[in-house]
């Protein structure tokens, strides 16, 4: 099983998701436009029946489900094996993804987490918990972060960064919003460069290649570090807060 590199199918990715579905909805947009031609999302599947996640791949005529035995490796990797899944995109999927499917989806499964790892993520960091520390802690930037799976949570080799100013009026729900807002533009390339293999992880673990971004910089007034650059310049900095860095009172 491998995502191929001159396919003669568009990759099958799954979308694993436990709550309402937003980077899901983003994924749906995507993937239904010139990105269609090299994969699709073949299949929605959830640990939770009242998922609003499930509600939306039904109102998209994709296919849905629940995982049958989210804690069974074994399991869970014969159901997206018999799906002919070739990438695992975690969506707000709340479940430890099993070491076993870690290991079959190796460079083949992406997360999305709403902070800059490796701060504040780790088991009991979701939702609002994330935002409420960030506020609690007086960060001044937070972001979100795409990264690899590995068998941890939110600990895998990191893809891309978007970085977000908390501003001082900030309550965990503005500050969500604004985080959800860049994870909508920033997913959909990430999971395109790993289906279409421009993006992988090497033989030592490290991310190589690239995600093109140039739509998702358009869409957004911001720039962002990928694995592999060499960081920012200070010309980039200012590219990405730019007038609208919050000027301390
Ligand atoms: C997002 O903030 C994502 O980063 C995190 O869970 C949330 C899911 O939101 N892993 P949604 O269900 O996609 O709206």
């Amino acid at each position: 099983m491998t995502v191929p590199s001159s396919p003669s199918r568009p990759a099958n990715i799954a979308v694993l998701a436990s709550g309402g579905g937003s980077n899901l909805q983003s994924l749906l947009g995507h993937f239904a436009g010139p990105a269609a031609a090299s994969a699709r999302i073949a299949w929605v599947g959830s640990d939770r029946e009242d998922a609003g996640a499930l509600q939306r791949a039904a109102r998209a005529g994709v296919p849905h489900g629940l995982v049958h035995a989210p804690l069974d490796g074994a399991a869970m990797c014969a159901q997206l094996q018999a799906l002919e899944v070739d990438v695992v995109v975690l969506a707000g999927y709340l479940k430890l993804v099993p070491p076993e499917v870690v290991r079959a989806y190796h460079g083949r499964m992406l997360n999305i987490h709403p902070a800059l790892l490796p701060s504040f993520g780790g088991p009991g960091m979701w939702g609002p918990r994330i935002h409420a520390a960030v506020l609690a802690h007086g960060a001044r930037v937070t972001g979100a972060t795409v990264h690899f799976v590995d068998e941890e949570f939110d600990r895998g080799p990191i893809v891309a960064q978007w970085p977000v100013p908390v501003l001082m009026a900030d309550t965990v729900e503005s500050l969500a919003a604004r985080v959800l807002s860049v994870e909508h533009a920033l997913y959909p390339p990430c999971v395109e460069a790993v289906a279409t293999g421009a993006l992988r992880l090497d033989a030592n673990g490290r991310v190589v290649g690239r995600v093109g971004l140039a739509a998702a910089e358009k869409s957004g007034a911001v720039r962002f570090a990928v694995a592999q650059s060499s960081g920012p310049t200070s010309h980039e900095l200012g590219a990405v807060f730019g007038p609208s860095f919050p000027q301390q009172p």
